[in-house]
């Protein structure tokens, strides 16, 4: 509970399509107070004392792993940290084995990682804990949605008509979306531009336009949010080569110049000269940096949201 009284409707953070615009908003207000937190002295409150938490990661990670091990640490968590390499998971223990092994150690929360979708669903049918979605295959990536939510809310008056464009491997991609959900319930108007072979069909059914012309994709647009090319769950080659992408679906500068107002972000990891030519990742305009620093806040948010337990973000040690 916030200073406000307000909760959430749910003991899990699994997605953002069950998500209500007011419980967005919540867990959006929640992170503001938190994140200033993380500019104090002793970057530390007292709120999850006595709670311990497992970051499951069966799958690699920087910016999530990281950011809520530092939540978690910023919140006074118990913390324990899963790596699929070195584990038993490599003796051919299964997901429901591991995590109900490390249950029986006691712990409150589990955030995981999973290449496969429904991982974290398939959690909440194995142990009590309340579970954090950081990214199953091609599903969901509920924080990273939040952590954007946020940073679009820092720059710009409002979500109800603001333009987003989302761009690039659209069917690979769990950022896109668990950020169809949030911002289409927050009323923002989402384009999405990819090649052919990298956006799913029907999936206009979402509320979002689709276009595969990236000029169009950014007049009028306020933000615009670049995905990574993930050559890693692509079965096969689903175009020529990185450069033809990079010439038909990368941000140039010229475009920044184009659109002076417009904001840029990408989830990370970036990859340069592909998704984004190198001087638009490092223009003032892109807020990169932004979105990995809001990720601390809202992870805090939502693990002290679903955590159930008070007193409020203001309390310090
Ligand atoms: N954005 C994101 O999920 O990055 P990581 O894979 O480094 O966690």
């Amino acid at each position: 509970m916030t200073d406000s009284g307000e909760s959430l409707n749910h003991r899990h953070l699994l997605g953002l399509s069950t998500y209500s615009a007011a419980e967005i908003e919540l867990i959006l207000e929640t992170a503001r107070q938190f994140r200033e937190v993380l500019y104090r002295r002793i970057r530390r409150v007292p709120t999850l004392r006595g709670i311990t938490v497992v970051n499951l990661f069966f799958e690699p990670s920087t910016r999530t792993r990281i950011s809520f091990e530092l939540a978690e640490k910023r919140l006074s968590a118990d913390t324990v940290n899963f790596s699929k390499s070195g584990s038993s998971v490599s003796k051919g223990e299964t997901l429901k084995d591991t995590a109900q092994n490390i249950e029986a150690m006691k712990v409150d929360m589990a955030v995981i990682r999973h290449e496969s979708p429904g991982a974290a669903h398939f959690l909440t049918t194995c142990v009590d804990a309340v579970v954090i979605n950081a990214g199953d295959g091609a599903h969901e990536h509920p924080t990273q949605a939040l952590l954007d939510l946020l940073t679009i809310s820092d720059h710009c008056d409002g979500f109800a008509g603001l333009n987003v464009s989302i761009i690039g491997d659209i069917t690979h991609s769990r950022v896109a979306r668990s950020n169809i959900f949030g911002l289409r319930a927050l009323g923002a108007n989402v384009t999405l531009c990819g090649p052919r072979t990298l956006m799913p069909r029907y999936i206009e059914a979402l509320g979002v336009r689709v276009t595969h012309n990236l000029d169009e994709a950014l007049e009028g647009c306020d933000v615009a949010m670049a995905l990574r090319i993930q050559l890693e769950r692509q079965g096969a080659s689903l175009f020529p080569t990185l450069r033809e992408y990079h010439n038909t679906f990368g941000i140039q500068t010229t475009h920044l110049e184009r659109n002076p107002d417009m904001l840029i972000m990408h989830p990370g990891p970036v990859n340069r000269g592909v998704e984004l030519a190198s001087e638009v990742v490092d223009h003032e305009r892109a807020v990169i940096l932004d979105q990995v620093t809001n990720g601390v806040a809202v992870r805090m948010a939502a693990l002290y949201l679903l955590s159930g337990v008070g007193p409020s973000p203001e309390e310090t040690d």
